[in-house]
């Protein structure tokens, strides 16, 4: 099957670099064909969730990748990491990096990271920073990775404050989405991506959220044709939102919708599995909405929409959905300082006018948002 190509033209102004995603159904095994051009004979170096060679399941796609993309390659070294944002750490990323430099790498060898989004985002921080930057390409194998994190070069671990706070942007050579590895996935991680999707639709595309409410089981089915328009859709605007704005100086920072909350509630948390990212950002968005609500900005009749579409997916909506997950309006308040948009004390949120329209709202009054925080935990 050809895959669809969606092209990321990163500063397109200055013309500076371009990439392309390739999305489509059984695409792993023509890998090798795909990047042929980008391993030309180099030596590789795949990093991938440790997923792929314990799950019997899994590893039909893995080793499929791997035997396709040795025909392109002069070597091909593996490297299994364990997935889960606990280990999206410091300490994970050293051992990382002095094990890809026990192969003898040089600035010539490529990285290929492949698994979901913590792989992706700390393997591509390792390559970010090995010999001062080497290449990297992006092989995402869940739902959220592949339309959202794969996409727009952000790399990094967490920080003991807070969630993804060390890191750097560096963006891939190339990224293939294989819609048929989303089968593989655990229905929880399934949901937990569709949070990242609704949320495309909530910040700029009214008539995709219209169409997520009519096709949400499908997709959950995991209906191929629904999955296609999914990924081509959130990296359509995903891609339209960044190539403007790589580093985050403006627009890039609607793509947060909910992750304030949302970070907040995984750092309290502490990255445990009660609660996964895509479930912390549901619950952020749903909060994100409500406070745009009490600021006056939608009508309840768009927050309650908003929640339902969440609840239909079976994903959480607010904090007290999260069995054990206890904490104070306080302790929320204090993580919002280590948030990457807070300048000088003083919070940005991103709030909606109506489903579909998202904006970038600074300088929020810190008692309105702690009296919000009092009604909803
Ligand atoms: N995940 C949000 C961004 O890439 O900016």
């Amino acid at each position: 099957m050809n895959p669809e190509i969606i092209n990321v033209n990163i500063n397109k102004k200055i013309n500076k670099s371009s990439y392309p995603i390739f999305v489509g159904n059984n695409l792993l095994i023509q890998a090798g064909e795909l990047l042929k051009k980008y391993i030309n004979n180099k030596k590789l170096i795949v990093i991938h969730d440790d997923f792929f060679s314990i799950n019997k399941s899994t590893n039909s796609h893995f080793d499929r990748f791997i035997q396709s993309i040795k025909k392109e390659a002069a070597s091909v070294n593996l490297m299994a990491i364990s997935g889960g944002d606990k280990t999206k750490t410091m300490s994970q990323l050293t051992n990382i990096l002095e094990s890809v430099l026990s192969f003898d790498i040089d600035r010539d060898t490529l990285l290929i990271a492949f698994g979901g989004g913590v792989v992706g985002d700390i393997a591509g921080f390792a390559s970010s920073i090995l010999l001062r930057g080497i290449d990297f390409i992006q092989i995402p194998t869940t739902l959220l990775s592949q339309v959202d994190s794969s996409v727009g070069g952000k790399t990094g671990v967490n920080g003991s404050l807070g969630k993804n706070l060390i890191g750097t942007f560096h963006q891939p050579l190339a990224v293939i989405a294989d819609t048929s590895i989303l089968k593989t996935l655990p229905r929880r991680e399934l949901r937990a991506g569709f949070a990242e999707v609704i949320k495309y639709g909530l910040i700029k595309d009214k008539s995709f959220f219209i169409w997520l409410e009519d096709n949400f089981e499908k997709i959950l089915n995991l209906n191929d044709i629904s999955l296609n328009k999914v990924i081509i859709t959130s990296c359509s605007i995903k891609s339209d939102i960044i190539q403007d704005d790589e580093k985050e100086i403006g627009k890039r920072a609607l793509l947060n919708l909910g992750h304030t909350f949302g970070h907040a509630i995984e750092s309290i948390g502490n990255y445990d599995k009660k609660i996964i990212h895509g479930e912390a950002v549901a619950i952020g968005i749903c909060m994100a909405f409500s406070f745009s609500k009490k600021l006056g900005f939608c009508l309840e009749s768009e927050v309650e929409r908003v929640k339902a579409l969440f609840k239909k997916s079976g994903l959480p909506t607010a904090i007290k959905d999260i069995p054990n997950l206890l904490f104070s309006s306080d302790e929320m308040f204090d993580k919002f300082k280590y948030d990457k948009k807070t300048r000088n004390n003083k919070l940005t949120f991103i709030l909606n006018n109506k489903i579909g329209e998202s904006f970038i709202k600074k300088d929020v009054n810190t008692e309105i948002i702690k009296n919000f925080l009092t009604e909803e935990i």
